[in-house]
């Protein structure tokens, strides 16, 4: 029987949702849980491999980032939403699939290699002092993948070597053991990377030019009055480029109504930049107020979030114990039955 494609993805606690995840990643999600079957996992394990110091940060994220995924529009009557600790097959399947990957090739995954260094902080200078939790969660993140059976992984590009790295454990597990799991494929996303305002070519809250989904009116003004414009704009009537401008690069994406008179204008020096941002500003709580509102919901309804996360575990659960008595019958450690 051919089955329905599935997908898995997975997210960090560490932090609120801001714009750049929204187009990104999760906006895609909301599309494919109509598609496929989706299973999005709250990804807390992995996130304490960099953030084992900080238990009451990566718990506190779990709840912010299940609220700002629902107020995105997963649909939990559609996508499952589990949460990675609360299932210790992947955990137990981490530890048999670290047998078939070598510490030199997890050192030479390019992912981890970028993360080590900008994660000087904790893991040193030199890397001195990088954990073998953080040097190993690409096994762990294999583990997510295969438990579930995820063919399909959306990811953004930075997370390429990792979806690599698990097809390689797949392909030597089956070769040792037989034909047991199946090989996932990365589904790209189309914007894969948003810019900042600022122009800088990443949106992300360290480099503190993220617009949050939760920001209010005041703060959205804010981030966005600082925005980047066409540098050879000295006056207001000046005409400019918008493909040197930050403000325009957003108008695209939530201004879409009327994006052709505000380029237009723009080209045209019939538009000030001020007036220009005001309008972004404008758009911009438009687009972020039923995300903000369906938020709000979730939040006064605590309740209803619990039962979501824990019936989504309990589904994705199932899935990974079906996948853990293959695997260890495949492994020949099986001994009792089940
Ligand atoms: N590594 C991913 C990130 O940092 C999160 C993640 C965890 C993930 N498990 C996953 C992504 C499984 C895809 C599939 O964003």
């Amino acid at each position: 029987m051919e089955e329905k494609k599935s997908i898995l993805t997975g997210i960090r606690p560490t932090g609120n949702l801001h714009l750049g995840h929204y187009f990104g990643a999760v906006g895609n999600w909301v599309k494919a849980q109509n598609e496929y079957e989706t299973f999005i996992e709250i990804a807390d394990v992995q996130a304490l491999t960099d953030n084992f110091n900080n238990p009451d940060k990566v718990r506190k994220n779990v709840r912010e980032l299940t609220l700002d995924l629902l107020a995105c529009g997963i649909d939990p009557n559609k996508a499952t939403i589990f949460i990675q600790s609360m299932i210790p097959e992947i955990a137990e399947l981490t530890v048999y699939y670290s047998n078939l990957v070598t510490v030199a090739r997890l050192q030479r995954n390019p992912t981890i290699k970028t993360e080590i260094a900008q994660k000087k902080d904790i893991f040193g200078q030199s890397g001195e002092s990088l954990t073998y939790g953080f040097l190993g969660y690409p096994v762990s993140q294999t583990a997510d993948i295969t438990a579930l059976g995820g063919t399909l992984v959306p990811v953004g590009e930075d997370q390429l070597p990792l979806i690599e790295q698990c097809r390689e454990i797949v392909r030597k597990f089956n070769s040792i053991y037989g034909d047991t799991l199946s090989e996932p494929e990365h589904l790209l996303s189309q914007i894969p990377r948003l810019k900042g305002l600022d122009g800088n070519e990443k949106m992300g809250k360290s480099l503190g030019n993220a617009i949050f989904l939760v920001d209010d009116e005041e703060t959205i003004k804010k981030k966005v009055m600082e925005a980047k414009t066409d540098a050879n704009k000295i006056h207001k009537d000046d005409p400019a480029d918008p493909r040197r401008c930050m403000v325009d690069y957003y108008h695209k994406l939530v201004s879409k109504d009327n994006l052709k008179t505000i380029e237009d204008e723009c080209k045209q020096g019939k538009r000030g930049c001020v007036a220009c941002k005001k309008e972004l500003v404008a758009n911009m709580i438009n687009f972020l107020k039923p995300i903000q509102e369906k938020r709000r919901y979730y939040m006064e309804n605590p309740k209803e979030v619990d039962k979501i996360l824990q019936n989504g575990t309990k589904v994705a659960k199932k899935k990974a114990e079906a996948t853990m008595s293959k695997v260890k019958k495949a492994i020949k450690i099986d001994y009792f039955g089940e």
